[in-house]
Protein backbone atom coordinates (compact mmCIF):
# COMPACT_ATOMS: atom_id res chain seq x y z
CA UNK A 1 0.00 0.00 0.00
CA UNK A 2 1.50 3.18 -0.82
CA UNK A 3 1.44 6.04 1.79
CA UNK A 4 -0.33 9.28 1.86
CA UNK A 5 2.03 12.26 2.32
CA UNK A 6 0.99 16.30 2.61
CA UNK A 7 4.08 18.07 2.25
CA UNK A 8 4.67 21.97 2.76
CA UNK A 9 7.30 23.99 0.70
CA UNK A 10 7.84 26.68 3.07
CA UNK A 11 9.92 28.33 -0.40
CA UNK A 12 12.01 31.37 0.90
CA UNK A 13 9.43 32.39 3.28
CA UNK A 14 9.96 32.51 7.32
CA UNK A 15 12.75 34.04 9.85
CA UNK A 16 13.97 32.02 12.61
CA UNK A 17 10.91 33.29 14.90
CA UNK A 18 8.22 33.28 12.25
CA UNK A 19 8.88 29.04 11.33
CA UNK A 20 9.66 28.24 15.05
CA UNK A 21 5.93 29.68 16.07
CA UNK A 22 4.55 28.10 12.52
CA UNK A 23 5.49 24.64 13.92
CA UNK A 24 4.41 25.22 17.41
CA UNK A 25 0.61 26.41 15.82
CA UNK A 26 0.51 23.21 13.35
CA UNK A 27 1.81 21.42 16.46
CA UNK A 28 -1.11 22.49 18.73
CA UNK A 29 -3.61 21.27 16.02
CA UNK A 30 -1.72 18.18 14.51
CA UNK A 31 -3.65 15.24 15.44
CA UNK A 32 -1.24 12.47 13.61
CA UNK A 33 -2.80 10.10 10.77
CA UNK A 34 -2.59 7.61 8.46
CA UNK A 35 -1.28 10.54 6.02
CA UNK A 36 2.58 11.56 6.69
CA UNK A 37 2.91 15.03 7.23
CA UNK A 38 5.89 16.87 6.12
CA UNK A 39 7.51 20.22 5.98
CA UNK A 40 10.11 22.18 4.33
CA UNK A 41 11.29 25.61 6.10
CA UNK A 42 14.56 27.06 4.59
CA UNK A 43 18.02 25.98 5.56
CA UNK A 44 18.55 28.18 8.35
CA UNK A 45 15.44 27.15 10.56
CA UNK A 46 15.99 23.17 9.55
CA UNK A 47 17.98 22.63 12.71
CA UNK A 48 15.52 24.07 15.15
CA UNK A 49 12.78 22.22 13.43
CA UNK A 50 14.44 19.17 13.85
CA UNK A 51 14.89 19.85 17.08
CA UNK A 52 11.52 20.91 17.75
CA UNK A 53 10.23 17.81 16.15
CA UNK A 54 12.05 15.53 17.79
CA UNK A 55 9.02 13.30 19.28
CA UNK A 56 6.63 14.32 16.66
CA UNK A 57 5.33 12.37 13.34
CA UNK A 58 5.83 15.09 11.25
CA UNK A 59 8.63 15.35 8.85
CA UNK A 60 11.39 17.91 7.55
CA UNK A 61 12.60 18.37 4.50
CA UNK A 62 15.45 20.70 2.55
CA UNK A 63 14.44 22.61 -0.75
CA UNK A 64 17.26 21.68 -2.55
CA UNK A 65 20.78 19.94 -2.45
CA UNK A 66 24.29 19.90 -3.98
CA UNK A 67 25.27 16.98 -5.83
CA UNK A 68 28.27 16.77 -4.41
CA UNK A 69 29.10 15.96 -0.68
CA UNK A 70 31.56 18.30 -0.55
CA UNK A 71 33.99 20.63 -2.03
CA UNK A 72 34.62 23.94 -3.58
CA UNK A 73 31.01 25.22 -4.36
CA UNK A 74 30.51 28.62 -2.71
CA UNK A 75 26.90 29.22 -0.82
CA UNK A 76 25.68 25.25 -1.79
CA UNK A 77 24.65 22.71 1.10
CA UNK A 78 24.94 18.86 0.53
CA UNK A 79 22.77 15.91 1.41
CA UNK A 80 25.56 14.50 3.42
CA UNK A 81 25.37 17.53 5.70
CA UNK A 82 21.43 17.69 5.97
CA UNK A 83 21.65 14.06 7.10
CA UNK A 84 24.36 15.15 9.89
CA UNK A 85 21.83 17.59 11.26
CA UNK A 86 18.82 15.03 10.64
CA UNK A 87 17.28 15.97 7.47
CA UNK A 88 16.09 12.53 6.16
CA UNK A 89 14.15 14.31 3.04
CA UNK A 90 15.01 16.73 -0.01
CA UNK A 91 12.51 18.35 -2.64
CA UNK A 92 14.55 18.33 -6.01
CA UNK A 93 13.87 19.52 -9.56
CA UNK A 94 10.97 21.66 -8.06
CA UNK A 95 10.18 24.37 -11.28
CA UNK A 96 11.13 27.76 -9.25
CA UNK A 97 14.63 25.67 -9.51
CA UNK A 98 14.65 24.64 -13.23
CA UNK A 99 13.32 28.40 -14.08
CA UNK A 100 15.17 30.55 -12.05
CA UNK A 101 18.76 28.74 -10.99
CA UNK A 102 18.50 27.49 -14.87
CA UNK A 103 18.48 23.61 -13.25
CA UNK A 104 18.24 21.36 -16.47
CA UNK A 105 17.40 17.21 -16.51
CA UNK A 106 20.91 16.64 -16.47
CA UNK A 107 21.60 18.52 -13.17
CA UNK A 108 18.69 17.31 -11.33
CA UNK A 109 19.75 14.02 -12.06
CA UNK A 110 22.60 14.32 -10.45
CA UNK A 111 21.06 15.73 -7.43
CA UNK A 112 18.74 12.76 -7.00
CA UNK A 113 21.51 9.95 -7.02
CA UNK A 114 23.50 12.58 -4.00
CA UNK A 115 20.33 12.28 -2.27
CA UNK A 116 19.34 8.76 -2.67
CA UNK A 117 23.22 7.37 -2.09
CA UNK A 118 23.46 9.57 1.21
CA UNK A 119 19.68 7.74 2.12
CA UNK A 120 17.40 10.82 2.02
CA UNK A 121 13.99 10.51 0.64
CA UNK A 122 13.48 12.20 -2.89
CA UNK A 123 10.27 13.99 -3.57
CA UNK A 124 11.20 14.61 -6.97
CA UNK A 125 8.87 17.24 -8.90
CA UNK A 126 7.93 17.19 -12.25
CA UNK A 127 5.34 19.27 -14.40
CA UNK A 128 4.97 20.80 -17.80
CA UNK A 129 4.22 24.67 -18.40
CA UNK A 130 1.26 26.20 -20.00
CA UNK A 131 2.52 26.25 -23.77
CA UNK A 132 3.18 22.58 -23.16
CA UNK A 133 -0.44 22.30 -22.03
CA UNK A 134 -2.09 24.27 -24.77
CA UNK A 135 -0.17 22.60 -27.41
CA UNK A 136 -1.02 19.36 -25.94
CA UNK A 137 2.51 18.25 -25.34
CA UNK A 138 1.90 17.58 -21.40
CA UNK A 139 2.82 13.90 -21.65
CA UNK A 140 5.87 13.85 -23.77
CA UNK A 141 7.80 17.00 -21.42
CA UNK A 142 6.82 14.90 -18.33
CA UNK A 143 8.07 11.66 -19.55
CA UNK A 144 11.30 13.25 -20.80
CA UNK A 145 11.72 14.49 -17.12
CA UNK A 146 10.84 11.73 -15.29
CA UNK A 147 13.24 9.53 -17.90
CA UNK A 148 16.11 11.70 -17.54
CA UNK A 149 16.43 12.06 -14.15
CA UNK A 150 14.78 9.05 -12.44
CA UNK A 151 14.33 5.33 -15.27
CA UNK A 152 18.44 4.47 -14.61
CA UNK A 153 18.16 4.72 -10.84
CA UNK A 154 18.05 1.10 -9.76
CA UNK A 155 14.80 -0.50 -8.44
CA UNK A 156 16.53 -0.83 -4.88
CA UNK A 157 16.26 3.10 -4.61
CA UNK A 158 12.63 3.81 -5.21
CA UNK A 159 11.48 3.51 -2.02
CA UNK A 160 12.78 6.83 -1.38
CA UNK A 161 11.41 8.59 -4.36
CA UNK A 162 8.18 10.01 -4.17
CA UNK A 163 6.81 12.07 -6.81
CA UNK A 164 5.12 15.12 -7.18
CA UNK A 165 3.28 16.61 -10.29
CA UNK A 166 3.10 20.50 -10.13
CA UNK A 167 2.24 21.70 -13.44
CA UNK A 168 3.86 25.26 -13.70
CA UNK A 169 1.00 26.98 -14.64
CA UNK A 170 -0.67 25.96 -11.10
CA UNK A 171 1.69 26.89 -9.08
CA UNK A 172 1.22 29.99 -7.05
CA UNK A 173 -1.22 31.43 -9.80
CA UNK A 174 -4.89 30.38 -7.76
CA UNK A 175 -5.39 28.35 -10.57
CA UNK A 176 -5.11 24.13 -9.85
CA UNK A 177 -5.30 20.96 -12.56
CA UNK A 178 -8.90 19.60 -12.66
CA UNK A 179 -8.91 16.60 -10.73
CA UNK A 180 -9.62 14.72 -14.19
CA UNK A 181 -6.05 16.48 -15.17
CA UNK A 182 -4.09 15.46 -12.29
CA UNK A 183 -5.49 12.09 -12.58
CA UNK A 184 -4.61 11.36 -16.35
CA UNK A 185 -1.13 12.63 -15.57
CA UNK A 186 -0.33 10.36 -12.08
CA UNK A 187 -1.70 7.97 -14.02
CA UNK A 188 0.54 8.32 -16.87
CA UNK A 189 3.16 8.09 -14.84
CA UNK A 190 1.89 5.24 -13.35
CA UNK A 191 2.17 3.41 -16.16
CA UNK A 192 5.83 4.90 -16.92
CA UNK A 193 7.02 3.36 -14.12
CA UNK A 194 5.14 0.19 -14.91
CA UNK A 195 6.96 0.24 -18.27
CA UNK A 196 10.33 0.89 -17.01
CA UNK A 197 10.17 -0.99 -13.69
CA UNK A 198 7.31 -3.18 -12.90
CA UNK A 199 3.37 -3.11 -11.97
CA UNK A 200 4.13 -3.33 -7.98
CA UNK A 201 6.86 -0.75 -7.85
CA UNK A 202 4.27 1.60 -9.82
CA UNK A 203 1.70 0.94 -7.57
CA UNK A 204 3.54 1.36 -4.54
CA UNK A 205 4.95 5.13 -5.47
CA UNK A 206 3.70 7.61 -3.65
CA UNK A 207 2.30 10.67 -6.49
CA UNK A 208 1.43 13.76 -4.94
CA UNK A 209 -0.18 16.89 -6.62
CA UNK A 210 0.99 20.18 -6.36
CA UNK A 211 -0.10 23.69 -7.46
CA UNK A 212 -2.82 26.43 -5.61
CA UNK A 213 -3.80 23.21 -3.24
CA UNK A 214 -6.27 25.13 -0.61
CA UNK A 215 -8.30 23.83 2.12
CA UNK A 216 -11.58 24.48 -0.40
CA UNK A 217 -9.99 22.59 -3.34
CA UNK A 218 -8.23 19.61 -1.67
CA UNK A 219 -10.69 17.10 -0.95
CA UNK A 220 -11.72 16.98 -4.53
CA UNK A 221 -8.09 16.62 -5.78
CA UNK A 222 -7.20 13.81 -3.38
CA UNK A 223 -10.26 12.09 -4.18
CA UNK A 224 -8.56 11.00 -6.92
CA UNK A 225 -7.22 7.19 -7.24
CA UNK A 226 -3.77 8.02 -8.12
CA UNK A 227 -3.19 11.23 -6.63
CA UNK A 228 -1.37 10.14 -3.16
CA UNK A 229 -1.13 13.72 -1.21
CA UNK A 230 -0.10 17.38 -1.84
CA UNK A 231 2.71 19.21 -2.61
CA UNK A 232 1.78 22.49 -0.90
CA UNK A 233 3.15 25.79 -1.20
CA UNK A 234 1.04 29.56 -0.35
CA UNK A 235 -0.94 27.38 1.87
CA UNK A 236 0.96 25.84 3.82
CA UNK A 237 2.17 29.13 5.30
CA UNK A 238 -1.17 29.06 7.49
CA UNK A 239 -0.89 26.16 10.23
CA UNK A 240 -5.02 26.38 10.12
CA UNK A 241 -4.97 25.90 6.09
CA UNK A 242 -2.16 23.35 6.03
CA UNK A 243 -3.67 20.94 8.76
CA UNK A 244 -7.17 21.49 7.31
CA UNK A 245 -5.41 20.38 3.69
CA UNK A 246 -3.96 17.63 5.52
CA UNK A 247 -7.42 16.33 6.88
CA UNK A 248 -8.54 16.04 3.84
CA UNK A 249 -5.85 13.60 2.74
P1 LIG B 1 1.44 26.70 -4.42
O1 LIG B 1 2.91 26.06 -4.60
O2 LIG B 1 0.67 25.75 -3.53
O3 LIG B 1 1.68 28.03 -3.77
O4 LIG B 1 0.85 26.80 -5.77
C1 LIG B 1 3.09 24.69 -4.80
C2 LIG B 1 4.56 24.39 -4.90
O5 LIG B 1 5.30 25.19 -5.48
O6 LIG B 1 5.02 23.35 -4.38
Amino acid sequence: MRKKIVAGNWKMNKDSIDSENLILDILKIYVESQTEMIIAPPFTNLSNAVKILKSSSIKIAAQNIHYADSGAYTGEISAKMLQSIGVENVIIGHSERRTYFNETNELIAKKVKSALENNMRVIFCFGEKIDDRSSGNQNIVVKKQITDALFNISESYWSNIVLAYEPVWAIGTGETASPQQAQEIHAYVRELIAENYSNSLSENVSILYGGSIKPNNARDIFSNQDVDGGLIGGASLNAKDFIDIFNAC
